[in-house]
């Protein structure tokens, strides 16, 4: 089974990407599942346009991949620009694609409401991501819940590429979410987002981590008084974190009272910083080898290409396109 996921390098990476990604692709990388993890930086294009951050969120992701666990001997881990043959496959695949699917898009509407330009690249994103996942004949591709409708319409993209061939030349994926930790909350209780200044980062100094959940939004329920776990964004992030039986003691505490959100808060503080110690420690280490993170991507690289090259091979092939020079 081939296991495929990426990331964009559109900003720091955050415990939102942690749960609801990266620790998947390190858990069924470490069950012995073929993994290939790649950094989205086309898709970045979409929403950054200063070069030098590019190239500088480009390492920290590669360092992050990196010292999360993602291991470049058991997995494919490499770089979505040195496989120009994705841009090719979503050509082929834009041919095949209703206009009408795209308009339906919702990650697309919503960053047209948030006052992006509407730019064809910005349109196109989810046939890109499609791409991306058929060029390696990928058949899971585990992501969190906002990105479910992406992995519907590469489904339907492939099973219209097949049918307009009439040959079985895709692979159709199914995704895999984490249903528990579906969307991870942000200091303001939406979607945890780079994009939404709500983020708890993933590699940043216990010093900053504390400061960070010390903004997390809560009622203002004075601390003698019973607060409800049910609805506090302190206990939603805390279960990702505190053992069954540290979270019952911190609800039956939030019910009885006397216990104020600033307590809460600091324990997740503590948990966080616990639970990525030793990757922060990793990331320092590999952030400050630049040339040694190239290397990685580089080899990473040849081998995604090798396998990108033969699954376009067929795709030219069912569709009469030559090329002269190979
Ligand atoms: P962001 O929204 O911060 O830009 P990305 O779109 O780059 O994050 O997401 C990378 C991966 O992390 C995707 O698989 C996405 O589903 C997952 N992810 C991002 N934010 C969250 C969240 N708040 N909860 C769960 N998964 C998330
Ligand atoms: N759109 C994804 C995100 O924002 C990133 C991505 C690009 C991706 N190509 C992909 C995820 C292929 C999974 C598979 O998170």
């Amino acid at each position: 089974m081939r296991v495929l996921s990426g990331i964009q390098p559109s900003g720091k990476l955050h415990i939102g990407n942690y749960f609801g990604a990266m620790a998947q692709f390190v858990e069924s990388q470490n069950r012995g599942d073929e993994g290939f993890y790649f950094l989205a930086n086309y898709h970045a294009l979409t929403s950054t346009r200063d070069s030098e951050l590019l190239r500088e969120l480009t390492l920290h992701l590669t360092a992050g991949y990196l010292a999360v666990g993602i291991d470049p001997q058991k997995s494919v881990f490499f770089l979505q620009s040195d496989v120009p043959q994705v841009t090719e496959l979503c050509w082929f695949l834009n041919t095949v694609c209703p206009v009408s699917f795209m308009e339906k898009a919702h990650s697309y509407k919503d960053k047209i409401a948030k006052g992006m330009a509407a730019n064809m690249g910005l349109f196109d994103y989810p046939v890109l991501q499609a791409a991306d996942i058929l060029i390696y004949d990928s058949n899971v591709v585990p992501v969190g819940q906002d990105q479910k409708q992406h992995i519907e319409m590469t489904r339907d993209l492939a099973i219209k590429f097949n049918q307009a061939y009439d040959k079985e030349v895709l692979v159709v994926p199914e995704p895999r979410i984490r249903e528990a930790v579906a969307v991870v909350p942000g200091i303001d209780g939406q979607k945890m987002s780079k994009s939404y200044n709500n983020t708890i980062d993933l590699f940043q100094t216990p010093k900053q981590t504390k400061k960070q959940c010390a903004k997390i939004v809560t009622d203002s329920t004075p601390l003698e008084d019973p607060k409800d776990p049910a609805n506090c964004n302190v206990i939603a992030l805390l279960k990702l974190l505190a053992s069954e039986e540290e979270l019952a003691e911190i609800e039956a505490n939030y019910r009885k009272g006397g216990y104020g959100y600033g307590h809460a808060k600091n324990r997740l503080a503590e948990l966080i910083n616990e639970k990525f110690a030793d990757a922060r420690e990793k990331y320092d280490a590999l952030i400050a080898s630049p040339d040694e993170l190239w290397d990685i991507l580089r080899e990473g690289g040849k081998k995604a290409r090798a396998v990108a090259d033969t699954t376009m091979r067929r795709v030219r092939d069912v569709a009469g396109i030559a090329i002269t020079y190979q």
